[in-house]
């Protein structure tokens, strides 16, 4: 079966066909899906109605996969494999969540524009969410280009960001959505890192803004003025020119590139209707400031241009 690649917007996401995630995908079958990947930042699969494993196997072959017990309960963690990260207003003996019930809290954070694991050292490379039950209307995902919304930036612009480094923390993001009670335990186990805003991807060469709901200042900067900059590059990178909405499919598998996009949830029936998804994730190799004192150590770090 020949790997297809169409295409879905102007500046990214393409539907991939030809190709069944339930059996093993051959190194040759992948070669043509990670330069797909590299190109259009997200994939659309339809029709692969995977098992976990199945999930887990295909994940890792973008890299290793992360293990997200941290959020859930331990039944359902018991219930499946631990690198599976439920993305559900369903508990695990099938019914409904409760309204006060604090996994809801997670759902609503997901419906702020973010990039997955930004808050962590390592932060992700992608994620792959898998559809199993999907309500009639609503519960859509959608996504936005950060390498289109980049090049679009004006050159000024460009010039005056290229290399900042910004602080990432989930307790940012958090606080938006209203939750501030967390113990000092909880913020000690996850502390704020530090991450480039412009990321520059190895496999294309092109540039894109790294920014997400979890990004909270500037480095250097008064945080006032960090937030107010952060805050207009969200604006801008959210436009509708650079946003893909997906209509999710039972069956569906969508894999996105955490480093050049950013995604958020929408809103559904979720007192009445179910939505089952699982997310596996793919750390990258190397924290994103890291890599650029790497790839230019006399730059790196410098909020100006010589
Ligand atoms: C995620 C996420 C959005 C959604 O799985 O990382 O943000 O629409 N999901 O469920
Ligand atoms: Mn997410």
């Amino acid at each position: 079966m020949p790997v297809t690649v169409t295409p879905l917007h102007k500046h990214f996401m393409a539907e991939i066909g030809g190709v069944d995630l339930t059996r093993p995908v051959a190194p040759e079958t992948f070669a043509e899906i990670r330069a797909a990947f590299d190109r259009h930042a997200i994939l659309v699969f339809h029709g692969q109605p995977v098992s976990d494993t199945q999930q887990v196997e295909f994940s890792a072959l973008f890299g290793p996969v992360f293990t997200t017990t941290r959020y859930h309960r331990p039944q359902e963690v018991q219930d499946r494999r631990k690198e599976m990260s439920p993305i559900t207003n369903i508990d695990h003996e099938g019914r409904i969540l409760p309204p006060d019930d604090d996994r809801r809290m997670h759902a609503r954070a997901n419906q702020l524009w973010h990039t997955d694991n930004s808050f962590k050292h390592v932060p992700a490379l992608c994620s792959l969410l898998s559809a199993r039950e999907i309500p009639g209307t609503g519960g859509n995902t959608e996504f936005a280009d950060m390498r289109a919304a980049y090049d679009a930036l004006p050159e000024a612009r460009k010039q005056e960001i290229d290399r900042l480094i910004v602080e990432h923390s989930i307790f940012h993001s958090r606080a938006k959505i209203g939750f501030t009670d967390y113990s000092d335990g909880a913020r000690r186990e996850l502390p704020p890192v530090q991450q480039v805003l412009v990321r520059e991807l190895p496999e294309s060469g092109r540039k894109a803004l790294y920014i997400a709901a979890h990004a909270s200042h500037v480095i250097g900067w008064p945080v006032e003025k960090g937030r107010q900059l952060i805050a207009e590059l969200m604006e801008f990178a959210t436009q509708p020119e650079f946003v893909y909405s997906h209509r999710w499919r039972a069956g569906d598998l969508i894999v996105w590139d955490n480093r050049c996009t950013m995604h958020r949830a929408t809103p559904y029936a979720e007192m009445t209707e179910r939505r089952v998804l699982y997310r596996t994730t793919v750390s990258d190799e190397i924290n994103s400031v890291e890599r650029q004192s790497m790839l230019s150590p006399r730059k790196a770090g410098a909020a100006h241009h010589a």
